[in-house]
């Protein structure tokens, strides 16, 4: 595996593939990599004869006084992991890459950035979209591969590569979990053993969800109304938003039919998660 750190270097690597006609299968990330990001890798190198993985911890995502001086960083060890997962090349861009003096051109997202995720954390669509938008240009990559953990994100991206003519394949992979159902996150290293297994809960309540619709619920207040249910049984949960959305849109509805995604967003102390169910509805 090679390492570049800047997009001199990068462009060699890819145009060197290209010249021996091989694809090129991108995945962004943060850092911190665990199983779930690992898993899109393996996707990528499915999808494509050549991997690249960015680690860039954004700081445009971040809001005023989120995590991004704590957000974990171990680029070592994160090297490692994608050494053994059969990454070719990691790109670790510095931040004066990305975000030189006088950088001053963002990526404005409306819907479906406006909501939940646009709403609670303004600027942050913004923010992935303007990073989001630099990496695919710098890396050019066939196809990027994201997870679908981050659900809006992912509708966001899908919408900003059509919007914009991007010319990439998105792909995405579901959500890897802990045993006890908890989606795989970086952030899942803030929490307390007794915040640990209290954010067992979200999972629970979506899956809860998911077996009503399953048993023929067909109202989406209904289903607010058990999600938020079940989140606050649990004591160390602060709730932010459980919704129910289209799955294009990220409108919420009123009644469960085709595509949709419930959705969560919970504090457990300083810890902020997300989490999300998608499920495609028949007739
Ligand atoms: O999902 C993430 O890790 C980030 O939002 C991304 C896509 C790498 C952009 O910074």
């Amino acid at each position: 595996m090679e390492t570049v750190r800047s997009p001199d270097e990068l462009r060699y690597w890819v145009e060197s593939w290209r010249l021996e006609s091989r694809s090129v299968g991108f995945v962004p990330t943060m850092g911190a990599l665990h199983e779930g990001h690992l898993t899109l890798v393996r996707r990528a190198a499915e999808l494509a004869d050549r991997v690249v993985v960015s680690i860039f911890v954004n700081p445009t995502q971040f809001g005023a006084g989120e995590d991004f001086e704590r957000y974990p960083r171990n680029v070592e060890l994160d090297s490692e992991l994608l050494q053994e997962k059969g990454c070719h090349l990691l790109f670790l861009p510095e931040t004066e890459t990305i975000y030189p003096e006088g950088h001053s051109t963002y990526v404005d997202m409306g819907a479906p950035a406006e909501r939940l995720e646009g709403e609670f954390r303004p600027g942050h669509f913004r923010g992935v979209a303007t990073v989001v938008t630099q990496l695919l240009n710098l890396v050019r990559p066939d196809i990027a591969v994201f997870g679908e953990k981050d659900a809006q994100q992912l509708a966001v991206i899908r919408r900003l590569v059509r919007d914009l003519h991007l010319p990439v394949e998105i792909a995405s992979h579901p959500t890897v979990r802990e045993p006890d159902g908890l989606a795989m996150s970086s952030r899942n290293a803030y929490l307390s053993d007794e915040e640990r297994a209290a954010a067992a809960t979200i999972y629970r309540a979506l899956s809860s969800c998911r077996q009503h619709i399953e048993q023929g619920e067909r109202s989406a207040q209904a289903i607010r109304h058990v999600l938020r249910e079940v989140l606050l049984q649990e004591p160390l949960i602060d709730l932010e938003y459980a919704e129910v959305v289209d799955a294009a849109t990220f409108e919420p509805i009123l009644k469960i039919r085709s595509s949709i995604v419930m959705l969560v967003a919970v504090h457990i102390g300083k810890t902020r998660l997300i989490d999300n169910i998608s499920m495609e509805i028949d007739g």
